[in-house]
């Protein structure tokens, strides 16, 4: 506390150092900083575990150059139960289906220690026929999406190892790598109320790389990921309904027990990372 109006009607023993801020947990790793009001572990490093090593590899060498919030309504948790699940995308978006129908389930979900998760999975080339038939049935309009050029700028892929990636990293950030690198950002939750959430949304870019390959960044960027996009504006849909459904007072737990086999690794519309979450929160809230 550094002053105190007429402080002298608080008596003599009155000192303002009992009254001053409780002292957080702040540590930096990748370029990213950290703060914990009550951590359960000694550092920074302990608590990212086994999530540290994907958070150095692909989001390090990155800088901010574009930031973003909107709200939704619904609990804050289910925004990381959405990027954590890869078993509702070809059902829930109408231009994930279009554009991936038929496509394998590769890649990988993992349960990743203390709350954190991963999803791996190599990109799938978009299905620009099926998409344009999909958009003549619901516009009635020829569009050859193939004419777009913001769908393609091999120039900006950078990733060797050929891969798409979401980490989240308990309580509320998560990351995504998209295609091949092109698209890097990543969300934080600011919990408003039980069914009230702002998400703040961060562009990423590379280190040293041109004006132009920046604004093509946010362009597809927030055309696919922020609000409005035809992802997001799904998810948030999604989320709605949830918090709806989830007011009934029918008393069934939510299942969440997809992908069977022993270990912390399934395919990736397992719940292996959805199940990590759960157990850190119940840790935390001291739910037994
Ligand atoms: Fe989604």
């Amino acid at each position: 506390l550094i002053g105190v109006p007429h402080a002298e009607a608080y008596g003599s023993r009155f000192r303002r150092e009992a009254y001053h801020l409780i002292p957080i947990r702040v540590g930096i790793f990748a370029g990213m900083v950290f703060a914990a009001l009550d951590p359960l572990v000694d550092s920074l490093e302990e608590y990212l575990g086994d999530a540290a090593p994907f958070l150095e590899k692909f989001w390090s060498h990155t800088e901010v150059i574009g930031r973003l919030r909107w709200v939704y309504n619904g609990n804050w948790k289910l925004w990381q139960e959405n990027f954590r699940d890869n078993y509702h995308p070809e059902f829930t978006h109408r231009f994930v289906r279009d554009c991936y129908q038929g496509c394998l389930d590769q890649g990988a979900n993992h349960q990743l220690s203390d709350g954190h998760g991963l999803l791996i999975m190599p990109p799938v080339p978009l299905n620009f026929e099926q998409y344009g038939v999909a958009l003549k049935s619901a516009s009635g309009l020829d569009i050859d999406a193939r004419r777009n050029p913001n769908w393609d700028v091999p120039c900006l892929w950078v990733d060797d190892g050929r891969v798409d990636v979401i980490l989240t990293i308990f309580p509320n950030l998560d990351l995504t790598y998209f295609v091949l690198g092109t698209s890097l950002a990543l969300h934080v939750l600011h919990p408003q109320g039980v069914a009230r959430t702002v998400v703040e949304m961060i562009q990423l870019g590379r280190r040293g790389e041109s004006a132009e390959v920046r604004q093509w960044r946010l362009e597809r960027s927030l055309h696919l990921h922020a609000a409005h996009g035809p992802v997001t504006a799904d998810d948030v849909e999604a989320l709605d309904r949830c918090r709806r459904g989830l007011q009934a007072r029918i008393n069934r737990p939510v299942n969440i027990s997809r992908g069977q086999k022993p270990g912390k690794v399934g395919e990736t519309r397992d719940e292996y990372s959805i199940r990590s979450f759960y157990a850190a929160w119940r840790r935390y809230m001291q739910v037994t």
